[in-house]
């Protein structure tokens, strides 16, 4: 089964990339499953029906969030009946959704589970024990399990990618907007990489105006930050190919795409 992961997609700039550019990975990778993250898919903050309906229409099978999950109110209408969108299985357990999807494509289920990091971001449960947990539970269904792990520090990631070696498929990290470029497959045959990075505008700070988090800095004054709906784009992402038989990772690469790094077909 092969995979393609797309980064913290930001605001309408960020649609129109995996809209635009999306065709031409699926032609060049030949993906079963497509997963991007969505938590800043509105404007920057959340997630709405209507955004949802969109990327999958676009060609995204499945959604995973992050620390952005409840920005836009609109999710709690429609997170309990939404079957392809989970948000970290970490957070408590009083809140709606799940952090775990099951998606079959051609007779191979994978299993999606999203978690939530606790380093320099809000204490939520642990996501070592949670996921332990889940990949027990999804390997009772299939080998092939991808985790989204949503974390600010690189040694929480490559903490949990070691922990779950062996036991999943791939572990991505995303929140951090900026792609790192240690793309592995670890000796127990998880594909990895600490963070997948954006996919949005290009030229501005993590995806929100320069002007604005230039003045935050420059000032420590409040400052509404804002994601422009103009500009150049970027898109992130990582594709991983899976043993059907094993769920080990049998190759993966990182995806990156912007005017400094033109789409190669
Ligand atoms: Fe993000
Ligand atoms: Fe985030």
């Amino acid at each position: 089964m092969k995979v393609v992961f797309i980064g913290d997609i930001v605001g309408s700039i960020g649609r129109e990339a995996v809209e635009k550019y999306l065709p031409r990975l699926k032609k060049k990778y030949q993906p079963d499953v497509v997963i991007a993250n969505g938590e800043n898919a509105a404007a920057g903050r959340g997630i709405t029906y209507n955004i949802y309906q969109q990327l999958l229409q676009a060609g995204v099978d499945v959604i995973t969030m992050g620390n952005h999950t409840w920005d836009n109110k609109d999710i709690f209408e429609f997170i309990d009946d939404a079957d392809y969108l989970i948000r970290p299985a970490n957070f408590s357990e009083e809140a709606p959704g799940r952090g775990m999807v099951q998606i079959e494509k051609g007779g191979v289920t994978l299993s999606v589970i999203n978690l939530h990091g606790r380093v320099f971001l809000p204490p939520h449960d642990d996501p070592f024990a949670v996921a332990d947990e889940l990949v027990e539970e999804a390997r009772k269904i299939s080998p092939l399990v991808f985790v989204d792990f949503h974390a600010e520090v690189t040694s929480e990631k490559i903490a949990l990618g070691w922990h779950l070696d062996g036991r999943v498929s791939a572990l991505v990290g995303t929140h951090t907007h900026v792609q790192t470029a240690d793309a592995r497959i670890y000796p127990g045959g998880t594909a990895y990489i600490t963070d997948v990075g954006m996919t949005g505008p290009y030229d501005e700070v993590l995806g929100m105006t320069k002007e604005s988090v230039i003045y935050k800095f420059q000032t420590n004054m409040p400052s509404r930050f804002e994601v422009p709906k103009k500009g150049r784009e970027v898109l992130s992402g990582f594709f991983v190919d899976i043993d059907n038989k094993t769920g080990k990772a049998v190759s993966c690469e990182r995806i990156y795409i912007n005017a400094d790094y033109p789409f190669q077909g």
